[in-house]
């Protein structure tokens, strides 16, 4: 462990990203404060964050809920960064757009003016996401940070999705106005599909999707035909390292490989024998699309961020993690 420093908190962490950040954070020497939602009837197993190494004596965890914008304030009272992760992943549609948003955008609100009355805070990490940036349907020559989704070509693209597409640009949007009307130092991280090993009892959403071909899970191939991802020790990483690094400002995009349906079959199909993968000749009615641009990570490699980990090294600890919890998984 390095030498010990000063409390930060991080949302959500009950969270696919919130718990691997809260166990790097640690590491790091941090004392780490969490927000978990309540839960009166003490269903939640939190256990995987309590057991971290340096959680019994630098861990400590407070309820809070986005429905409740000042229930944050506690839990950042006297930290010196916020690290905001938690979100309502509404990925199939279920709760009214316009509640979500609400929800979401306020609860954020709440948060940032909490940072903003303590006397303490310095910086806060908001966790947005490439769909900010990629959803827009137009030919660019490179896909940076300079350019915001459309929601209407959202919409047309993926109406289930719609709902978490417009809660995490509106959120982005209104927190980046707020803090710079407040002087409050914003850096927002936009990560594409997060992959790789977790910490929670159950596949986080965005693993079931990156292990579908694995899986055998035909209903979700439409949604991997391009896929950019990066695991999830990079984006904790990445996190820490623009919370820590005065020049960090505005947006980063937080994203290593981009692979094809096609390239993930071969990769997968030879790597891991023994799983269903299709072939492809199985892929033959998927399209890739003519994609004008990759996301491009320049800004934050520029500051000096190197990702780690290679895409075998997504899969290989994603698999692992589900073997171990027995959450395993067709054969071929
Ligand atoms: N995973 C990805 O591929 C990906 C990619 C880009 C960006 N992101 C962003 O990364 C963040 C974390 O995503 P994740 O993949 O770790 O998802 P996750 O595992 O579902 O974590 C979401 C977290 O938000 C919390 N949360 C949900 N509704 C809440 C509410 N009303 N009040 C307070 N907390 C609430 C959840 O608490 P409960 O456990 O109680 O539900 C959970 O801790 C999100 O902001 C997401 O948009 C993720």
């Amino acid at each position: 462990m390095e030498r010990e420093k000063e409390a930060v908190c991080v949302t959500g962490g009950t969270g696919f990203v919130g718990s691997w950040l809260i166990m790097r954070l640690l590491q790091h020497g941090y004392k780490v404060r969490t927000t978990i939602r309540p839960d009166p009837e003490g269903h939640k197993d939190t256990s995987f964050l309590t057991n971290l190494p340096g959680a019994s004596e630098r861990l400590q965890i407070f309820n809070a809920d986005l429905n409740d914008p000042n229930s944050f304030n506690e839990a950042i009272e006297g930290c010196v960064g916020v690290f905001h992760v938690a979100h309502t992943m509404d990925i199939r549609g279920i709760e009214p757009e316009e509640i979500v948003i609400g929800r979401c955008v306020e609860g954020t609100l709440g948060i940032l003016k909490a940072c903003l009355n303590s006397s303490t805070i310095k910086r806060v990490v908001l966790t947005s996401t490439l769909s900010n940036v990629m959803n827009h349907g137009t030919n660019v020559d490179v896909m940076d940070e300079s350019i915001w989704s459309d929601i209407d070509y959202c919409r047309r693209i993926d109406p289930k999705k719609v709902t978490y597409f417009a809660s995490k640009m509106q959120t982005e949007k209104d927190a980046s106005e707020f803090a710079q009307k407040n002087g409050l130092d914003l850096v927002i991280v936009l990560p594409s599909l997060v992959t790789g090993p977790f910490l929670t009892p159950e596949i986080p959403l965005s693993v079931q999707l990156q292990l579908a071909m694995i899986k055998g899970n035909k209903d979700k191939y439409a949604q991997i035909v391009e896929m950019s991802m990066v695991h999830v020790d990079d984006v904790a990483s990445a996190h820490i390292f623009l919370f820590e690094n005065p020049d960090a400002k505005g947006r980063y995009i937080c994203s290593s490989h981009e692979l094809s349906i096609f390239d993930m079959s071969k990769l997968l199909s030879t790597r891991y024998p023994e799983y269903p993968v299709p072939s492809e000749e199985d892929l033959k009615d998927f399209k890739c699309h003519e994609k004008s641009a990759k996301a491009s990570s320049k800004k934050l490699l520029d500051m000096g961020f190197k990702y780690k980990y290679s895409v075998e090294d997504m899969f290989d600890a994603a698999i692992q993690s589900c073997k171990e919890r027995g959450l395993f998984l067709a054969k071929a």
